[in-house]
């Protein structure tokens, strides 16, 4: 509710709701009231099907206190609970409050399983394996929409069990990447670089830096416009971790190879974000898929 600039929808919503009730009090009382005719023999004088007559016999008195009760309850209710528009209800009771201790709750109890894991060090706890297990589950159940359940990721969602990092690969990057969450910006430069047709040899360049296959003649006319990108990708194209920005001279493409793919990123530039998982993961929890994130890059055999 704290959306509207006025309590015009909080008092149309609770109004609504509490003339619902005061209907149905409203009814019960005035059909209580009303007295039917009948006849010496009890009937209303209906008659249906040739015989089949209607009884004048009143509602039972428990099913009429059923209805009194429910209207009762309701008004109890109301007061305990929200559901008058903006009103929180004496108890204080919210969604986010029951959902915030049944985490605490769980995270309470699994606290010992993580504890084991506090004093020991990256590098040891990717080489237990009850740990790894742990790292995985977590993995597939947070990371795994966006980093593949493979974790090599996909268009604009980085690999992350290879040796090719955007924010750097140490345990202590990996950590603060995963706690903190991670902006990468690449601002739109075409008016940097000048009109079209640099922007094109420019892209040639960049192509030149990995080895791929690009027009050298282009390339060469595109060189000196790199310096407009040195200051994050590093004037030999390797890239900066401390910017995010990536390494130029490998196969690895984030965002997608080729000409019309670095044309696309020189002339609208590109924010890419890392969700912070601080509130969503414990420390405990994210010291344990560190070591597991880090672990798909330094095991023996894993890709380069
Ligand atoms: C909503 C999608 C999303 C989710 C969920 C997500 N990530 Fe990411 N992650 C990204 C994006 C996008 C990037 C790239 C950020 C950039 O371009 O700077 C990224 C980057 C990273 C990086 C840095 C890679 C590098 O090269 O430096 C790490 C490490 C990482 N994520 C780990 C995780 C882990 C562990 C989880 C699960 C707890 C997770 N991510 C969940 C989208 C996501
Ligand atoms: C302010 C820093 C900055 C500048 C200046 C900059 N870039 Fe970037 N660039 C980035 C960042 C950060 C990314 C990664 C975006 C992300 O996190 O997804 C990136 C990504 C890219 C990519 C995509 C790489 C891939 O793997 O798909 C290309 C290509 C690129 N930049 C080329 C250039 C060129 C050419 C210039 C010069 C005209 C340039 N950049 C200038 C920061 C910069």
């Amino acid at each position: 509710m704290s959306d509207f600039t006025s309590n015009f929808w909080s008092i149309y919503v609770a109004g609504i709701t509490l003339a619902g009730i005061i209907a149905c009090a409203l009814l019960l009382w005035l059909t209580s009231r009303k007295k039917i005719e009948s006849a010496a023999d009890n009937t209303t004088g209906h008659v249906w099907d040739v015989d089949l007559r209607e009884m004048n016999n009143p509602m039972p008195r428990w099913w009429m206190w059923l209805f009194v009760i429910t209207i009762v309850f309701a008004f109890a209710y109301l007061a305990a609970y929200p559901g008058l528009g903006t009103f929180k209800g004496q108890l204080g009771w919210t969604q986010v409050g029951e959902y915030q201790a049944e985490v605490d709750k769980a995270n309470a109890e699994l606290q010992p399983l993580y504890a084991r894991f506090d004093s020991m060090k990256t590098e040891d706890i990717a080489a237990d394996q009850a740990a790894m297990a742990i790292g995985e589950r977590l993995f597939m159940n947070n990371c795994a929409q966006c980093h593949g359940s493979d974790a090599r990721g996909s268009k604009s969602f980085p690999n992350l069990s290879d040796k090719d990092w955007l924010h750097g690969g140490t345990p202590d990057d990996i950590r603060k990447t995963i706690h903190d969450g991670r902006v990468g910006v690449m601002p739109p430069m075409a008016a940097a670089v000048g009109s079209p047709d640099d922007v094109r040899n420019l892209a040639q360049y960049v192509l030149s830096l990995s080895g791929s296959p690009h027009d050298s003649l282009k390339a060469s006319l595109g060189k000196a416009k790199f310096t407009a990108c040195a200051a994050c990708h590093g004037m030999d194209g390797k890239g900066m971790t401390a910017m995010g920005a990536p390494n130029l001279t490998d196969d690895i493409w984030l965002h997608g190879w080729g000409e019309a793919a670095i044309v696309a990123m020189i002339n609208d530039g590109k924010t890419n974000q890392m969700p912070a998982q601080a509130g969503k993961l414990t420390d405990q929890q994210i010291n344990v898929l560190t070591a597991y994130v880090w672990g798909m890059s330094n095991k023996p055999g894993a890709a380069k």
